[in-house]
């Protein structure tokens, strides 16, 4: 006892300055390690004649550009930078921020009238001849913890775009580089500015060598979902350089895009995915069909798929993070796989519950992701344009389980991940519902170019009997002439593919007991009384 006592105050004083040099030792040996890997990044890289000491993102980018060019820089949202470097021309770039009353819901409401003219909030640029010929746009983006859907951050990153855009032209007939950096903790948005450009990273800093007949494309679609995605076919060919060059040879030119659709967890979509091949082909179409497939299709459905003009690929399903077991969406997160299809420039992914009723080829001119509204600022993820990209797809996968989905299934993650989107017209994803029509006729518009099967499908129901009718709450998506359409495609295809759509006993017994109780209780739509012909209720 006598002898600890005055061992303690000794020790005291040993322990600070101990503790210092650690943290002193740890300190240089992360600098010495950054060193190191900084060292070994500019081996690979050949541009030693740099001022010292430029900020880190300048020095990265400055070895892209020529020994005696002068590298024009704009800023955005944040003052210039006192640069080392002689051979730079700063610039800081003026634009008025959106006022503050514009909403995200002004940006992106639930309808809009598709045939008035842009109703879309505006949303100021800077006056772009005052900074032509940029080099590099460095930005301050407020990040994605700011809020997903902040129409600030928005602004910031369309006056980059749009910057880049215009000045990444020519000069003296040679294509310059031209870069964005990004400062800020979640980076650019990346609906915008896609994964793949990125050229280096580094904490807060992220630089981007972006394709800009991507950007391009971006810069000309509307602010929001406000306004529906202009007719611009004719920049879409220009853009994607289809008739720029007519001696070239064709099949190198014809772009790379396919309609994909995606079948798990059971065949009760298969007859509706050979009804989707056939439609697409009997519109004409020019494009590859893909179809996703995980292993509980069977080989003979496979056969059948094939058969319909589907090119087939094996997948593994996706788990659904935030569904219960065994729930109807459990698995619809299969649906990213459609990214991994980088053999394609475009998709556009389909439903297996919906058909074609026109030719759709005219809107693959669209970017990702375009898609027809469902509700609230919202799209419906059944008919979606997509470019495939890994970076994509693993970014996808690494966000799904942190980021929620408001019904569980692919389509509140996606909103989540792609808030800003592209508005299709309603035609094109034509969700038949009736939910507000208070007629027993329930016409689907003759315009349309898909029908997107609501309810129980039509080969779950018979030929000549809509069996959505039988049901209180299936009436809202009943309607006979959505019914033809579908079998219209049916009648079309070679016989060999209907042996896909019959009846199960199981199905066949359900579809009866349902209509005995609508003729019990004497349904006043009267389509209980219907003298059903169709054979399949007999090829049990
Ligand atoms: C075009 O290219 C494809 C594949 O690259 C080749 O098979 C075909 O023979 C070429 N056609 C012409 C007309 O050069
Ligand atoms: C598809 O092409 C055929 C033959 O050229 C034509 O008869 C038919 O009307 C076309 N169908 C559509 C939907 O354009
Ligand atoms: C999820 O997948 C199931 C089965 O494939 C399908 O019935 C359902 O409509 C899908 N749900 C969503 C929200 O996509
Ligand atoms: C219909 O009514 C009959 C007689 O009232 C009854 O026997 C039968 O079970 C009912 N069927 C259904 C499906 O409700």
């Amino acid at each position: 006892m006598a002898y600890s006592k005055p061992s303690k105050p000794k020790n005291k004083p040993f322990t600070f300055p101990f503790i210092l040099f650690l943290i002193a030792l740890l300190l240089f040996t992360i600098h010495y390690l950054r060193q190191l890997h900084d060292d070994f990044q500019n081996k690979a890289m050949t541009y030693p004649k740099l001022a010292r000491n430029n900020p880190k993102w300048f020095e990265v980018v400055a070895r892209e550009f020529g020994d005696e060019n002068t590298v024009n820089v704009g800023f955005v949202n944040m003052d210039a930078t006192k640069m080392k470097e002689k051979r730079t021309k700063m610039v800081r770039v003026n634009f008025v921020p959106v006022k503050d009353g514009v909403r995200w819901s002004d940006l992106f409401p639930e309808w809009i009238d598709e045939n008035a003219p842009s109703n879309c909030p505006k949303i100021p640029m800077p006056e772009f001849e005052d900074y032509q010929d940029l080099d590099v746009v460095v930005a301050r983006v407020p990040c994605e913890e700011d809020g997903l859907r902040d129409v600030f951050r928005l602004q910031v990153n369309l006056v980059v775009a749009n910057l880049l855009v215009r000045s990444g032209r020519k000069r003296n007939g040679v294509d310059r580089p031209i870069f964005a950096v990004f400062i800020g903790s979640s980076g650019p948005m990346w609906e915008i500015f896609r994964c793949d450009d990125i050229f280096w990273h580094f904490g807060d800093y992220w630089v981007y060598k972006p394709q800009l007949r991507r950007i391009k494309q971006k810069v000309v679609m509307p602010v929001g979902s406000c306004q529906i995605s202009p007719p611009f076919a004719q920049s879409g060919e220009e853009l994607w350089g289809r008739q720029s060059d007519k001696s070239k040879n064709y099949s190198i030119q014809k772009p790379r895009e396919a309609y994909v659709t995606v079948l798990h967890s059971s065949e009760a979509y298969v007859c509706g995915a050979i009804a989707l091949a056939q439609s697409i082909i009997q519109s004409n179409s020019t494009k590859d069909l893909v179809l996703l497939a995980d292993d509980h299709i069977s080989p003979r459905s496979i056969d059948g798929l094939r058969s319909a003009g589907w090119k087939i690929k094996r997948i593994q399903r996706i788990r659904s993070p935030h569904s219960k077991k065994n729930a109807y969406n459990e698995w619809n997160y299969s649906k990213l796989r459609i990214w991994q299809l980088i053999e394609y420039d475009k998709v556009m992914f389909i439903d297996s519950d919906l058909i074609a009723t026109q030719n759709l080829d005219e809107f693959f001119v669209y970017p990702q992701i375009s898609a027809a509204g469902n509700d609230r600022h919202i799209f419906n993820s059944g008919l979606m344009l997509v470019e495939p990209s890994t970076c994509t797809f693993e970014t996808l996968m690494r966000k799904r389980s942190v980021v929620e989905s408001y019904n569980g299934g692919d389509q509140g993650f996606l909103n989540e991940m792609f808030p800003w989107w592209h508005r299709l017209p309603a035609k094109l994803n034509h969700l038949k519902f009736f939910g507000s029509v208070p007629d027993y006729v329930h016409r689907i518009r003759d315009d349309t170019y898909t029908v997107h099967y609501l309810g129980l499908k039509p080969w779950m129901c018979y030929k000549d009997y809509d069996c959505n009718w039988d049901k209180v709450e299936g009436q809202q998506f009943a309607s006979d002439s959505a019914h033809e359409k579908w079998w219209h495609v049916y009648d079309k295809m070679p016989k060999k593919l209907r042996q896909y759509c019959s009846l199960t006993p199981k199905m066949d017994a359900r579809i009866r007991t349902y209509r005995q109780r609508a003729k019990n209780a004497s349904f006043p739509d009267g389509h209980w009384k219907i003298t059903v012909k169709d054979p399949r209720q007999n090829l049990l």
